[in-house]
């Protein structure tokens, strides 16, 4: 929200405060203090919980049933013209202040009862925590979508038996179904998916009713606040309720390891989609081209997500360092929280569709996967052969790393050998260990739970589907 257009400032600044001051404040405080730019976004939760107020108010008998209701008719009135393009004006400091004077035009004087035996500090903490709860639910849906076109992907690879190298260190390592590598992008997004909704549960405790710092004087049910707003639980200190922002810290943890994960996606897909590897091919919805160079597609899309998570991850860090130094109880610093939170929560809802899109149209290159594995990669599999046959795993190793080094030197595949260097660097080999260099057998082999054998990749797929269901 940036980018909102103000209106009309004015001299004489609609206040929530202001009666123990004789002179103005001034204009470099004023332009510094004034958070409606970033927290107008606020608006539709701010009215909910002054509308559940406005009932807790009437229960303890500060309001009559009357006046309750014009003031929940008057914050609905309030809502609408929000809804139909009302803006902030340039005077409003934050957005509590922007509906109290949106409420005064509305009923009038009666608006003023509304603020008895609360603070913006409860109300903030509790409009945000609300906002943050609706921010996990959307974040799973655009997690969830990229997670379809991931398995999709999966499923199509599986049924073309495509395989493809693993790599440790960057370097070959062993043959795994290409299914088998779309599917280790699944499981991050499934635990990013998780631990959004753990921070949407530790978000649902209500500090609502802690007042400015020390509870709230009149004789309101925070019970039943909580239930009205859709919280599981009550805030059980108001020094912590008005000044907590784990779940902030959480919700921003949650998105910086999400967009840790989806850097890493983009990273692979970048680097296999260079000329130099060349698995994947991109598409044009989703890359760009270069002024100069007329053969250049970019992964714009995947480079912007890979960067993206860098800021995501400085928003958390900006977030903890003005948290550890605070004394307990409210303090502005806190005020900043939402610019960290919602520039995170934004940044994530520009990338994830970019990426979903990304993957979404990309190709794969059966063959030049295949080219890739070379048969050096099937070198475990050799010294599996002999351990099979009676040799410990280390002589085993000993051996098959001498074969390695053999055709290193000779500028040959494992492969094309001689057996007769086979016998010659065990006694155990023997004319059927040419069967143990197929790439198709090594992955097969790995059948064991959560490994890339057939059978294991099978039930990995229905677990994934699983997990979207
Ligand atoms: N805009 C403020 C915030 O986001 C609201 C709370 C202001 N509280 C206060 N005591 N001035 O934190």
């Amino acid at each position: 929200m940036t980018s909102l257009k103000l209106v009309g400032a004015d001299a004489t600044a609609h206040k929530l405060w202001g009666g123990r001051f004789s002179g103005d404040t001034a204009p470099a405080l004023d332009a510094l203090n004034r958070s409606i730019g970033v927290d107008f976004r606020l608006w539709p939760f701010d009215v909910r919980v002054s509308k559940a107020w406005a009932v807790a108010l009437w229960s303890a008998g500060v309001l009559t049933v009357e006046e309750s209701q014009r003031i929940e008719r008057g914050l609905d009135a309030v809502a609408a013209r929000l809804r139909g393009g009302a803006a902030p004006v340039a005077s409003d400091e934050d957005v509590h202040t922007m509906i109290d004077r949106l409420l005064h035009d509305e009923i009038g004087d009666l608006a003023s009862k509304l603020h008895t035996g609360r603070s913006r500090n409860d109300q903030v903490a509790t409009a945000t925590r609300l906002w943050a709860m609706d921010a996990c639910t959307v974040l799973d849906a655009r997690v969830r979508e990229l997670q379809q076109v991931i398995l999709g992907h999966a499923e199509a690879l599986q049924q073309d038996g495509t395989l493809m190298p693993a790599y440790t260190h960057m370097q070959r390592a062993q043959p795994i179904a290409a299914a088998h590598w779309m599917l280790a992008h699944f499981w991050p997004l499934d635990r990013d998916r998780a631990r959004l909704a753990q921070t949407a549960r530790d978000t649902a405790s209500l500090p609502l009713g802690a007042g400015a710092v020390a509870g709230c004087a009149y004789p309101i049910s925070r019970v039943l606040l909580q239930g009205s707003l859709g919280f599981d639980r009550l805030s059980p200190n108001s020094v912590d309720a008005v000044s907590d922002r784990d779940f902030v810290a959480e919700l921003m943890f949650a998105i910086a390891l999400l967009g840790t994960h989806l850097s890493r996606l983009a990273e692979d897909l970048v680097l296999y989609g260079s000329s130099e590897f060349a698995f994947v091919q991109f598409g044009d919805a989703f890359t760009t081209g270069s002024s100069m160079m007329p053969q250049k597609r970019n992964p714009d899309a995947l480079e912007l997500a890979r960067g993206s998570s860098a800021r995501v991850l400085g928003d958390l860090t900006a977030l903890l360092a003005t948290l550890k130094g605070l004394p307990s109880g409210y303090n502005k610093d806190l005020q900043d929280d939402k610019r960290a939170l919602f520039d995170a929560a934004d940044t994530m809802c520009l990338v994830l569709p970019a990426v979903a899109g990304a993957l979404g149209e990309v190709t794969f290159r059966a063959d030049r996967m295949h080219a890739a594995l070379s048969s050096a990669m099937m070198a475990t599999d050799l010294a599996d052969y002999l351990v099979r046959k009676g040799a410990t795993f280390r002589e085993a190793h000993a051996s098959v790393g001498r074969l390695v080094r053999e055709s290193e030197e000779r500028g040959v595949e494992l492969h094309s050998l001689p057996l007769k260097s086979f016998l010659a660097a065990h006694a155990l080999f023997a004319g059927d260990v040419f069967d143990s260099l197929s790439p198709a057998a090594s992955v097969e082999r790995r059948d064991v739970e959560g490994g890339t054998g057939p059978n294991a990749l099978r039930e990995q797929l229905a677990g994934a589907h699983a997990a979207l269901s």
